[in-house]
């Protein structure tokens, strides 16, 4: 188990790459194993959750090296032509892996048996299992829809029109993976649009998606079922996701200024710079350009005064992820800011809405936590810190506190900080090279000073 401390400090400065987007990296390497002839991934983010992916992708038939670092190569063996594994597949921490593997593993007339790490297992996945068994597939999982799960596929799948419960890009890319083994074309019909990697990459391999917006504003995103896929390059953007911890934490420093260069822009994955520069944040979008087909740009950020503001329901999708590491900014801002329709966060990584309040509160901070929001008074300056939060295997979780860390006269404790590396491994390394001061404190030193 490790333990970061992170400490005052008043001033951030200098460039940093942060790792590849998660999002595009664990849909690069299923698309590779999807086609025919090589795929050459750069940028390829090789946390622990991508790294999983891969090994599920070589356990079902394809060839996985990797070449350098970031550098991966995937010969895959066409849609419909991956292999029964013959273990068990453990996703690790990864959601997202899990998921997309269950699209994918749906057009493969193959049994399979999925699990994953203790978080992971309590995680909701009857949400996929709904659509898939619509397709043709059986599912025996556990108690409440949970892992582990096996799953067997008949030779034919049933192309389906489908509208998930909720908004969820996980949700929508199984039904479209699944539905590339499927005659005819299966669509997705989403009230409120989320992420498209998916889409934006089944394109670049040769498959026919096509999104569709109705009257109502809802958007229908069809697939051309049984395509051939063929090998492509793929170059993933840095993480928006990950850019998210370094940004905020020069934001709420007393002074200096970051360039975060290369990281992914798609509008539907940054609500976060919206919602930051709403709040008075100095942030400047440079040298925009496309990478493999995903909006790219350098982030200048400088220390800014931030104020409170309203982030409305409907933004969420676009920033699913970055609530935790915003409400580390709202707890330093000026004025009460108040973020709704905040449901899908109780079934991350961790009940995020519940975890993030708790932890503020033992940090001094004043937060309303209510079923689905979440609101929290600033006043311009930072809470005492002090606490240990446990991360509770949620990655974001520590990240955000790490990053409040360094901004309180206290210093701010993370245990099971581990899991950081699911999705930004060398984290607290980079953070120290821009200027913070986390320390990672040994747990024999923490033996000894409990018992004393
Ligand atoms: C992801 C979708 C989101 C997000 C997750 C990554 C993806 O999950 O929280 O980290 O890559 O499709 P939901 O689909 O559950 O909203």
């Amino acid at each position: 188990m490790t333990t970061i401390v992170s400490h005052f400090i008043e001033r951030l400065q200098g460039e940093s790459r942060v790792p590849g987007d998660k999002s595009v990296s664990h849909r690069a390497l299923m698309l590779g194993a999807l086609s025919i002839g090589e795929t050459r991934i750069t940028g390829l983010l090789e946390g622990d959750d991508v790294l999983a992916t891969a090994t599920a992708m070589r356990a079902l038939g394809a060839e996985v090296t990797r070449l350098d670092n970031g550098t991966w190569q995937v010969f895959g063996c066409g849609v419909g032509g991956l292999a029964a594994p013959d273990d068990v597949i453990d996703m690790g921490n990864s959601g997202t892996g899990v998921r997309l593997l269950m699209g994918v593993i749906a057009g493969q007339p193959v049994t399979a048996v999925l699990t994953g790490d203790a978080s992971l297992r309590s995680r909701p996945m009857e949400r996929i299992m709904m659509p898939l068994r619509e397709m043709g597939i059986e599912f025996t999982a556990a108690e409440g829809g949970r892992l582990p799960l096996t799953m067997s596929g008949p030779p034919d799948l049933m192309p389906i029109n489908y509208t998930p419960p909720v908004a969820s890009a996980q949700i929508k890319s199984a039904v479209l993976l699944a539905g590339l083994a499927a005659p005819g074309e299966t669509t997705v019909v989403e009230a409120v649009a989320t992420r498209d990697h998916t889409e934006r990459l089944l394109n670049h391999f040769g498959a026919e998606v096509r999104t569709a917006s109705d009257a109502a504003g809802a958007q229908r995103i069809t697939v051309v079922g049984q395509p051939e896929l063929t090998g492509r390059a793929v170059e993933v953007p840095a993480d928006v996701s990950s850019a998210a911890f370094p940004l905020v934490a020069v934001l709420i420093a007393s002074e200096g200024q970051l360039r975060l260069p290369a990281v992914g822009t798609n509008p539907l994955r940054s609500g976060l710079l919206k919602t930051l520069t709403e709040m008075g944040a100095d942030i400047t979008v440079e040298n925009a350009t496309d990478a493999g087909g995903e909006p790219v740009a350098d982030l200048m950020v400088r220390a800014s005064k931030l104020r409170g503001v309203t982030v409305p329901a409907d933004r969420a999708p676009s920033m699913i992820d970055e609530y935790p590491i915003l409400a580390m900014a709202a707890t330093v801002a000026e004025g009460s800011t108040h973020m709704a329709g905040l449901a899908e966060l109780r079934v991350k990584e961790s009940d995020r809405l519940s975890l993030i309040a708790a932890g503020l509160k033992a940090c001094g901070a004043d937060v309303e936590e209510a079923d689905d929001s979440l609101t929290i008074h600033g006043n311009g300056a930072p809470p005492a810190g002090g606490a240990t939060i446990d991360s509770h295997h949620d990655h974001r979780i520590a990240m955000s506190f790490l990053v409040l860390g360094t901004v309180t006269a206290a210093p701010i404790r993370v245990t099971s900080a581990e899991t950081i590396a699911t999705s930004f491994p060398g984290f607290h390394d980079l953070m120290n090279g821009l200027g913070a001061d986390m320390r990672i404190e040994n747990n024999e030193n923490q033996n000894q000073e409990d018992a004393a």
